[in-house]
């Protein structure tokens, strides 16, 4: 359902110039639901602070990443938490950005797909999904390249079942996955042969 539809601007508006605070946090007025209160607060992304300027507290941390902040390589399919599409790292967790209220990140540490590698090139893992044929449309692409970036800097040597494990809240309608698996293996070869490959700090 639009953004628009579900809170309508009448009361956005009402709440707006509110004090900054996550959603939820109760409202001095009355009446008026945290969530609609509009304001400016900032994020730590990829390690440099960003303002979120007049924005409604209600927004998912997926809308201020790509609308706000620019930042449009987390993908939206769902937006309801299946598909993994809009996966980040908050506090170096994976997790579904669009189930994450904005504000919610307030306060922690939130790496996109951006932040895996330095500015400009492509982490060994996004080359090894290209490589491998692992990447078609590429709508899922970004939410595997955190995922398999989170998995392997914990389990650097994780075989084919963690992978897929770790791998399994990500979906993908056009590859069947094995090119997918056959990246992973890849950049586990390439690391542990190379001590790091290309990117593999990120
Ligand atoms: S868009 Fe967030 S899980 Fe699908
Ligand atoms: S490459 Fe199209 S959904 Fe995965």
């Amino acid at each position: 359902m639009p953004r628009e539809e579900r809170v309508p601007r009448e009361e956005r508006e009402e709440g707006a110039g509110a004090s900054p605070g996550r959603a939820g946090a109760g409202d001095a007025s009355g009446g008026v639901p945290a969530y609609v209160q509009a304001d400016t607060y900032e994020l730590t992304v990829n390690g440099t602070r960003r303002a979120v300027e007049d924005a409604w507290l209600g927004e998912s941390l997926l809308f201020v990443l790509r609308e706000r902040l620019g930042l449009s390589g987390s993908k939206n399919a769902c937006e309801q938490g299946e598909c993994g599409s809009c996966s980040v790292l908050l506090d170096g967790v994976v997790v579904c950005a669009c189930l994450v209220l904005g504000v919610d990140a307030i306060g922690s540490r939130v790496e996109t797909v951006e932040g895996l590698s330095a500015a400009g090139d492509v982490a060994d893992i996004q080359a090894a999904l290209v490589d491998a044929g692992g990447v078609q449309c590429g709508f899922c692409t970004p939410g595997f390249v955190v995922a398999v970036h989170d998995l392997l800097r914990r389990v650097p040597g994780a075989d084919e079942m963690a992978v897929r494990e770790a791998l399994s809240g990500n979906l993908c309608r056009c590859t069947g996955y094995g090119r997918i698996l056959e990246a992973v293996r890849d950049v586990q070869r390439s690391r542990a042969g190379s001590d790091g490959g290309h990117g593999a700090g990120a």
